[in-house]
C-alpha cells in the first residue's frame, strides 16, 4: 500500500503533480522537495513560484482541508526519501553546454546527483519514477545506480513515467491526461511497481488510458511526442512561407488541410516559431541520439525541424525590416507578450528573445510590455550590449509600452491582446470545445479569472497614440486584420502576402 510519495524538484512539473496527486490522493502524504529555499518558501506562501491557471485553487483546498493537510513543501530531501515509497524525479534535464553533446544532449548531472543520494539515505525498498524527460536507456541507469550505490538490502525498481503536460493548461492536462505511459522493466516485479503506479492513476484517471510497456519506448515516446508536434508546427510555418512568397492564405492551407481528420487542425497554428522548456531541447536530443546510433539521416531529417523554427523568428524580423522601408534605426517598436506562450511566465527559448535582439541590432527602441514576465527576467533573457541597453525599454501596462510607437508586434497570444471580433470567436471555440465549462470546474480557475480581470488592450486608443503610418504586426495570426484596416492600420500577419 502506497503511503507516501516524495517528488524530488519543485519546478513546473514536480509542484503541479505533487499538488495534483495530494489533491486526488487524501490518504497519501506528498512531499515536494527541492534544495532551493527560496523556492521552497514560495510554495509555501500565497505567491507561488509559478502561474498556472487553477494551480493555487487546489493548494488552497488542499491546505483547508479539515482533517489533514496531505501536502508539504520541504527542503528537507534525505528525510522525504527516507519516508517515499514513491520518489517521483521531478528534475530538470537542460541541453548540455559543455563538452561531447554539448548544444543538443541533455545534462543528466541533476537526476545523477538525486538518484546518488536516494541510494545513499534509503533503508526500505523504493519504487523511483523518472517523470523528467530523460534520454533513452537511462531508466536502466538509474537502476544500476540506485543497486551499486545502496548500502541496505533493499530493492528498487526504476519506471519511465513521462509528463505530456503543456505549460498553461498543467492542472488540466494533469487531472484529465490524454494516456498515461509507464515503462517498466520486463520483470514480475517490474509489472507488478507499474501496477503500483497505475493504481495512483486509476484514482482519477480511467485504466484505459494507462498504458504499460517498456522503459525505452516509454522514453523515446516521449521525445517523439515533442518532436512531432514541433514537427507538425514547422511544417505549417514552412508551408507560410510558401503562401507570403504567393499571394495564399496560411489559416486557409490550414482549413483546407485539417479538415482531413487524418491530419486534423491542433498543432497547426502558425506563428512566429515554438519555443518553451520542451520543443527545443527534446527535438535536440532526438537529434543527438539518432546521429550517436550513426543515423545519418534521421539526425538530419529532425534537425531540419530545429532549423525551419530558426527561420521562421529570423524571417519575422526581416519581414518588420522589409515593410518598415527597410530602416528601423531611431524608431519605437512595441513588443506585446514575452513569455513563449500565453498563461505562462516562463520565457525559455522564446521566440521574443531572438525577435527583440534582431530589432535592437537595427537601432529601434523597443518597448515591452508582458502580463507575466519581470523586467529583470526580460533583461536577462535579451542580455542587451551596454548600447543597446538604454533602448530596451520594459513597461507595466500596454499602453505605455505602445505610446509614440511606430509599430507594435504582437509576440505572444494573451487574450488580453485579441480584438474584439478574435475575443468572441475564440469564446465561441471554448464554448463548443466545453472550455470552463464542467470538466475544469472541478479545480476553479482562478488564474483564469486573474487573466479576464486585466484591462483588455484598447485598440483605438493604442493605435490614437501611434505615429503615422501605424504598422501592426501580428506574431501569432491572432487579431483581426478587418478591425486594423478599419483603423487605418498597416496589418501585417504570418502566412499572407503584405501590401506593404
Ligand atoms: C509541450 C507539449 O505540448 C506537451 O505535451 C509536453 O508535455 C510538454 O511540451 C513537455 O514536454 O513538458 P509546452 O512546451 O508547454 O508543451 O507548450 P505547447 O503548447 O506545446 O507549445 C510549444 C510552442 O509551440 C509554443 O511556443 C507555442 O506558441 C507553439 N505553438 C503551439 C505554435 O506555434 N503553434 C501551435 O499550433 C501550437
Amino acid at each position: 500500500m502506497i503511503q507516501n510519495i516524495t517528488c524530488i524538484g519543485a519546478g513546473f512539473v514536480g509542484g503541479p503533480l505533487g499538488a495534483v496527486i495530494a489533491y486526488r490522493c487524501p490518504n497519501i502524504s506528498v512531499t515536494v522537495v527541492d534544495k532551493n529555499a527560496s523556492r521552497i518558501d514560495s510554495w509555501n506562501s500565497d505567491a507561488l513560484p509559478m502561474y498556472e491557471p487553477g494551480l493555487s485553487d487546489i493548494i488552497a483546498e488542499i491546505r483547508q482541508r479539515k482533517n489533514m493537510c496531505n501536502l508539504v513543501f520541504s527542503c528537507e530531501i534525505e528525510k522525504a526519501i527516507h519516508e517515499a515509497d514513491i520518489i517521483m524525479l521531478c528534475i530538470d534535464t537542460p541541453t548540455k553546454k559543455f563538452g561531447i553533446g554539448s548544444g543538443m544532449a541533455l545534462d543528466l548531472g541533476h537526476i545523477q546527483a538525486a538518484v546518488r543520494t536516494i541510494a545513499d539515505v534509503a533503508t526500505t525498498d523504493k519504487i523511483v519514477v523518472e517523470k523528467s524527460t530523460v534520454p533513452c536507456g537511462t531508466a536502466s541507469r538509474i537502476q544500476d545506480l540506485l543497486v551499486s550505490g545502496s548500502k541496505g538490502n533493499c530493492k528498487f525498481e526504476v519506471l519511465s513515467n513521462p509528463e505530456f503536460l503543456s505549460e498553461g493548461t498543467t492542472v488540466t492536462d494533469l487531472l484529465h491526461p490524454s494516456r498515461v505511459l509507464i515503462g517498466c522493466q520486463r520483470t514480475e516485479t517490474g509489472r507488478q511497481a507499474a501496477e503500483k503506479l497505475a493504481e495512483i492513476y486509476k484514482r482519477w484517471t480511467s485504466p484505459e488510458l494507462i498504458i504499460t510497456m517498456d522503459q525505452w519506448s516509454a522514453e523515446l515516446s516521449k521525445l517523439a511526442s515533442n518532436a512531432l508536434l514541433a514537427q507538425r508546427i514547422s511544417s505549417i510555418n514552412s508551408l507560410s512561407a510558401i503562401c507570403e512568397a504567393v499571394d495564399a492564405n496560411i489559416d486557409s492551407v490550414v482549413e483546407g488541410c485539417g479538415s482531413d481528420p487524418r491530419i486534423g487542425n491542433k498543432m497547426l497554428h502558425s506563428g512566429i516559431g515554438w519555443g518553451g522548456s520542451c520543443f527545443p531541447k527534446d527535438v535536440a536530443a532526438l537529434v543527438y541520439l539518432a546521429r550517436s546510433l550513426g543515423l545519418n539521416t534521421v539526425a538530419n531529417y529532425w534537425n531540419a525541424v530545429l532549423e525551419m523554427n530558426e527561420d521562421q523568428q529570423t524571417r519575422f524580423v526581416k519581414r518588420i525590416l522589409g515593410c518598415m522601408q527597410r530602416c528601423i534605426n531611431g524608431k519605437n517598436i512595441a513588443v506585446l507578450g514575452f513569455s513563449f506562450k500565453k498563461d505562462t511566465s516562463d520565457t525559455k527559448h522564446s521566440p521574443s528573445i531572438k525577435l527583440v535582439r534582431g530589432l535592437l541590432v537595427e537601432g529601434a527602441t523597443i518597448c515591452v510590455y508582458d502580463p507575466m514576465v519581470s523586467e529583470s527576467q526580460i533583461r536577462t533573457d535579451v542580455s542587451p550590449s551596454k548600447d543597446d541597453s538604454t533602448r530596451l525599454r520594459v513597461f507595466s501596462t500596454a499602453d505605455e509600452a505602445c505610446a509614440n510607437a511606430d509599430a507594435v508586434v504582437v509576440a505572444t497570444e494573451w487574450d488580453e491582446f485579441k480584438t474584439p471580433e478574435a475575443l468572441l470567436a475564440s469564446h465561441q471555440v471554448n464554448l463548443i470545445n466545453g472550455v470552463n465549462g464542467s470538466e475544469t470546474n472541478d479545480v476553479g480557475m482562478n488564474g483564469a479569472h486573474e487573466i479576464s480581470a486585466r484591462k483588455k488592450v484598447d485598440w483605438h486608443s493604442i493605435v490614437d497614440n501611434m505615429k503615422q503610418p501605424a504598422f501592426i504586426f501580428d506574431g501569432r495570426n491572432m487579431l483581426s486584420s478587418q478591425y486594423f484596416e478599419n483603423l487605418s492600420c498597416r496589418y501585417v500577419g504570418i502566412g499572407y502576402s503584405s501590401r506593404w
